[in-house]
């Protein structure tokens, strides 16, 4: 028997960055974020006498993951058995392409369909929070928001709300980031003397971000979400020691952009705990733009997605190995 789940990864346009309770996993910032379509997680679990997971090939280290597993077994009425993980992702992992928030979505549902537990969407998202908060986001599809202090995301529009959105993926550099989200948040929480302003200044952000998006404006949207990474950006540079995630191409692009913007594009950047840049444009503006960026910053990869359809779990039978 085998418990199989496919989550998309959930891109923040108004950004969580530090732990209201950090036992808790919950955010001290409320995020607002996009569920992408085509980038995917594909996990699939068995029982088995101990753990593992093997994430695109590769045995990782239990550490991270064997919290996770726990609350998973106790949640799920599986305590005592062990999980055999195998997990892939058809894009970069690990570099600031929100593999996490895929990859912990589509375990906690891949554990889930294999316990035969009916788990609602909400129980779900709470379950994926424990092994990282942006997770409990691509539970749903398209638009998402994750309230600060909250222990699950909710849907905020679906996958169907805006066919005229899209994202362009600038792929700045392929390898794992220096820095996990988590060590650089508690960091930025513990030294930066921007984190309390950064903290202070996010609900007005979300509110505004939300009533742009209800209104499909892009023109509101756009500024909000460049705010958002700026202002995170600015507590990661000044802690100590300072994290900086950014690589030349990065400023390249976001400096680019702001040139594209004058020149007339409707294209908005933001970034995560990596180096790549990500943009939010209208869809017939993307073609255009990959072509424009692709010649002023040269020798990087893009991918273009549109908003996607939330976790999908299913069940198989048979004999686990
Ligand atoms: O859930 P984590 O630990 O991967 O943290 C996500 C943090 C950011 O990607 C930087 C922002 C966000 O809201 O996704």
């Amino acid at each position: 028997m085998k418990g199989h789940a496919i989550a998309g990864p959930s891109l923040a346009l108004i950004k969580y960055w530090g732990k209201k309770n950090a036992i808790e996993n919950t955010p001290a910032t409320g995020s607002l974020a996009v569920t992408l379509a085509g980038l995917e997680s594909r996990t699939e679990v068995s029982f088995d006498d101990r753990d593992s997971v093997v994430v695109n090939t590769e045995e990782q280290p239990l550490g991270r993951f064997t919290a996770f597993l726990d609350g998973l077994r106790g949640d799920l009425g599986l305590v005592g058995r062990g999980l055999a993980v195998v997990s892939s992702n058809n894009f970069p992992t690990a570099a600031g392409l929100a593999s996490s928030s895929s990859g912990f979505a589509a375990l906690a549902g891949a554990v889930a369909a294999l316990s035969g537990v009916e788990a609602t969407p909400e129980r779900l998202s709470a379950l994926a929070r424990i092994g990282s908060g942006s997770a409990t986001r691509p539970v749903f599809g398209g638009f998402t928001v994750f309230d600060a202090g909250a222990l699950a995301a909710r849907p905020e529009h679906d996958q169907r709300y805006w066919p005229d959105f899209r994202v362009v993926l600038c792929v700045v550099r392929e390898g794992a980031k220096a820095t996990p989200s988590r060590a650089g948040m508690e960091s930025s929480r513990q030294t930066s003397p921007y984190y309390q302003p950064w903290v202070d200044t996010s609900p007005a952000l979300l509110a505004d971000a939300r009533v742009a998006l209800a209104d499909r404006n892009w023109g509101r949207l756009g500024p909000l979400v460049r705010q958002s990474y700026l202002s995170m950006f600015g507590t990661m540079f000044s802690a100590e020691p300072p994290l900086i995630y950014w690589q030349p191409e990065s400023l390249a692009l976001i400096q680019t952009l702001q040139v594209l913007r004058r020149e007339g594009f409707t294209a908005w950047e933001t970034m995560d705990a990596g180096p790549q840049v990500k943009v939010f444009c209208p869809a017939d503006q993307s073609g255009a733009l990959v072509a424009e960026l692709d010649r002023r910053v040269p020798g990087l990869r893009f991918l273009t997605a549109a908003p996607g359809p939330g976790l999908r779990t299913w069940r198989t039978e048979g004999v686990s190995p």
